[in-house]
């Protein structure tokens, strides 16, 4: 702690650029002292930003030792002709209206799917578009549309643009992976991957059905019973199951960042040697965690930019949201999990700011998988982090985060690249 301002210089929030690694030290200035903040060497992410933004700091202060350092700093992000972020968040190409427009026009009527799942040489009756930057373009579909063919080219596999189809072919699409399952499970020998690719992508039609309709208790049930399919499938597999958590280049989805922290839950709590329906009752909450996001605004929700400190407001609600919904229909424990995930063990987290032990261990565990997710995922306007990146972010915030499940985490998933 230093008392002394003078050998400190300001620098405004927003003169820092999300997802950039500072190398030197930032403090922040309290009443009567100026206090470190953030150690050097760590990113400046969104959520640093608005954690500094909900406490209404604007400026920070950096060590007149780590002068050269700043100048250095900024020059880079000159040189590497760094855009500007708008005051609404938005940096190019979504500064322009137009663009922000197509993107919602794609991603509120089209949904990705896994290439992986298409068995080259077999016939669609549904039309596949490729996703190029913000918009779509057909690709392979019926009735010789365009020229197009409706057979799944060979080379499927090996292509590297994500692939979409119109929302309104999902069912077939369904279908489509219902009749080719138990074939293409015969050459599972070739295609190692493939049960794990269909549990994940029937998952995610489960899950996205129970975001849309939140209330209905047929869906309740889906999600118990698909918890236990989960569930099962890591358990015989506890090294191996990150097939489940396939790395996509798509774009964030809440149905598969809820797929994503049930598994890793899971998996961590089966690593502290939780006890089966302890697991159960974790990976029901992990799989719910963020239900309270279908009563946030979808273009909030899904931004293809860094929320303003307001629009943060309104996504914070998403977790007391998520109390309302559900009621009683799942146990205390699994509402922990879902009550208590934007916790931080300093104490600094939302809803209702718990600190250390205060908070359950399955919130701490929430936490930790969901920060996780959240940092190796891509955003339209941020690129996802490595899990070694990742790692080395979750176990440099000491204060925000238990640090012996960091240390589990690391080593699960250590053991999962491994296997
Ligand atoms: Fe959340
Ligand atoms: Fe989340």
């Amino acid at each position: 702690m230093v008392t002394k301002t003078l050998n400190y210089f300001p620098v405004a929030t927003k003169d820092l650029k999300v997802n950039t690694i500072l190398d030197f030290d930032i403090f922040i200035q309290t009443s009567s002292n100026i206090i470190l903040f953030r150690k050097q060497n760590l990113p400046f992410t969104e959520n640093t930003l608005h954690n500094l933004a909900s406490n209404k700091v604007k400026t920070l202060f950096i060590s007149e030792d780590d002068r050269d350092k700043v100048d250095n700093y900024h020059q880079t992000l000159q040189n590497n002709n760094s855009t500007n972020i708008s005051s609404e968040g938005f940096s190019a190409p979504f500064d322009n209206p137009e663009n922000v427009e197509k993107y919602y026009k794609t991603y509120f009527n089209y949904y990705p799917i896994e290439k992986e799942n298409l068995l080259p040489g077999s016939r669609i009756n549904f039309n596949i578009c490729k996703q190029s930057n913000i918009d779509v373009e057909p690709y392979i579909g019926p009735g010789n549309k365009n020229g197009l063919s409706d057979v799944v080219p060979e080379n499927i596999h090996e292509s590297n643009f994500p692939i979409v189809i119109h929302n309104g072919d999902i069912p077939l699409y369904k279908e489509y992976i219902k009749n080719i399952a138990s074939e293409h499970l015969q050459l599972s020998k070739n295609i190692p991957d493939f049960q794990y690719n269909i549990i994940r992508e029937n998952s995610k039609f489960v899950i996205r059905d129970i975001l849309e309709d939140p209330k209905n208790q047929d869906n309740t049930h889906q999600a118990s019973e698909l918890v236990e399919t989960l569930f099962n499938t890591i358990m015989d597999n506890k090294n191996n199951f990150n097939r489940l958590l396939k790395i996509t280049t798509h774009d964030y989805y809440t149905y598969t960042h809820s797929l994503n922290v049930c598994s890793l839950s899971i998996g961590l709590g089966a690593s502290i040697n939780l006890k089966d329906s302890e697991l159960i009752e974790l990976g029901l909450g992990a799989l719910l965690h963020d239900i309270g996001k279908c009563s946030v605004d979808p273009r909030i929700l899904n931004k293809p930019g860094i929320l303003t400190a307001e629009e943060f407001k309104d996504v914070q609600c998403h977790v007391t949201a998520s109390k309302g919904l559900l009621g009683q229909r799942i146990s205390k424990n699994s509402l922990s999990t879902i009550l208590q995930h934007h916790e931080k063990m300093s104490g600094s987290g939302y809803p209702y700011n718990l600190a250390g032990d205060q908070i359950h261990l399955f919130g701490r565990i929430g936490a930790i998988v969901d920060f996780y997710d959240a940092l190796t995922t891509k955003r339209p306007y941020k690129k996802a982090y490595t899990p070694f990146e990742a790692f080395q972010l979750l176990s440099e915030v000491k204060e925000d985060y238990d640090q012996s499940l960091i240390k589990r985490f690391i080593v699960m998933l250590g053991n999962q690249v491994k296997a």
